[in-house]
């Protein structure tokens, strides 16, 4: 059999196969250089970017828990102007669509953000997380409510011709419901899910683990709820969807492609085999000779019958 395509196309965004980063997970993909050809990857996701540089949250702020982490690392980033001058040209180097993951305290922050990384060629989309559990203002005080999801949106769709995905949370009653309101409000493809907001208490201490108190927990633990949401999800709208949560192998990958995800991002498995990524597109393409199937699409949503 000649070699079966695993190109994919998302909301605009040409993926050389559908496999990415998951923000935070992955840095501006220097640090991960030494071991992925960052060329082979389909996409990047970078670290959460906000207009202005944080320090995010104090330590301790990763904690491992039976089956995934628990993070509160609280959107550290060195800020938009610093992507810019330095992350965006060391990326622009390679052969890979970079996606851009912002977030802000409001509304305005956005869609700002947005303009200022509509201006800079080599940014390929988008990725609005509305959907942070480790910061007070902004993070899921959006995307816990629509309203307020669809009005993030709307802010940024208005400020950019670059597809917008919108990242959503678990932390909420229907994750449908908050997907049909940000694609009502414009979202030309969905990222789910963030972590699933948890805790651990320090026995010996007799304090909670996190000098956050709460973090967002990601990793295997949670991928059968992160499948769950892309299924539902899939089933109720027509939208591009990138699937995560939990993937460490191409078995899990393929699982959130047949809920439905036509693209995959690797998180937390970066951390424990900084080779994930390249060892997932491989394992899928050896699935895909292994039962005959000449086209990634074909595999896109084929567990909803
Ligand atoms: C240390 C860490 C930092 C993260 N930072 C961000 C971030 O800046 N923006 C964002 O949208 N998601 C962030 N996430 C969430 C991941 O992108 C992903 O949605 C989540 O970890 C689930 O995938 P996984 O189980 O494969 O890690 C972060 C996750 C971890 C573990």
């Amino acid at each position: 059999m000649t070699k079966p395509n695993l190109a994919v196309d998302v909301a605009g965004i040409r993926m050389k196969n559908p496999v990415t980063t998951a923000s935070g997970t992955f840095g501006f993909g220097s640090e991960y250089a030494p071991f992925v050809d960052l060329n082979r990857l389909g996409a990047i996701v970078v670290k959460g970017t906000t207009l202005l540089p944080r320090q995010g949250n104090p330590l301790p702020r990763i904690v491992e828990t039976p089956a995934g982490i628990l993070n509160a690392i609280g959107l550290q980033n060195p800020g938009v102007n610093h992507f810019i001058e330095v992350a965006l040209p060391y990326l622009r180097q390679f052969d890979l669509p970079v996606i851009v993951n912002i977030a802000g305290d409001t509304v305005e922050d956005y869609a700002t953000l947005a303009a200022r990384l509509d201006e800079v060629p080599g940014v390929a989309g988008l990725e609005v997380n509305i959907s942070c559990p480790n910061v007070k203002k902004g993070g899921l005080a959006f995307g816990a409510d629509p309203d307020s999801a669809a009005a993030v949106v709307r802010a940024v769709k208005g400020a950019t011709r670059l597809p917008v995905v919108v990242k959503l949370s678990p932390n909420v009653t229907s994750i449908v419901r908050l997907a049909e309101a940000v694609v009502e409000a414009g979202a030309d493809a969905l990222s789910m899910i963030n972590t699933l907001l948890g805790m651990a208490i320090d026995i010996r201490r007799r304090r909670p683990a996190l000098a956050n108190v709460m973090g967002g927990l990601s990793g295997p633990a949670i991928r059968p709820v992160a499948v769950r949401a892309v299924w539902q999800v899939y089933q109720a709208l027509k939208v591009p969807i990138v699937g995560m949560g939990g993937i460490v192998t191409a078995e899990d990958a393929l699982e959130f492609i047949m809920a439905g995800a036509t693209a995959v991002a690797v998180g937390t498995a970066n951390f424990i085999n900084p080779r994930a990524t390249t060892d997932i597109i491989e394992g899928i393409e050896r699935f895909l000779v292994e039962e005959g199937v000449s086209d990634i699409q074909e595999l896109i949503g084929a567990a909803h019958m």
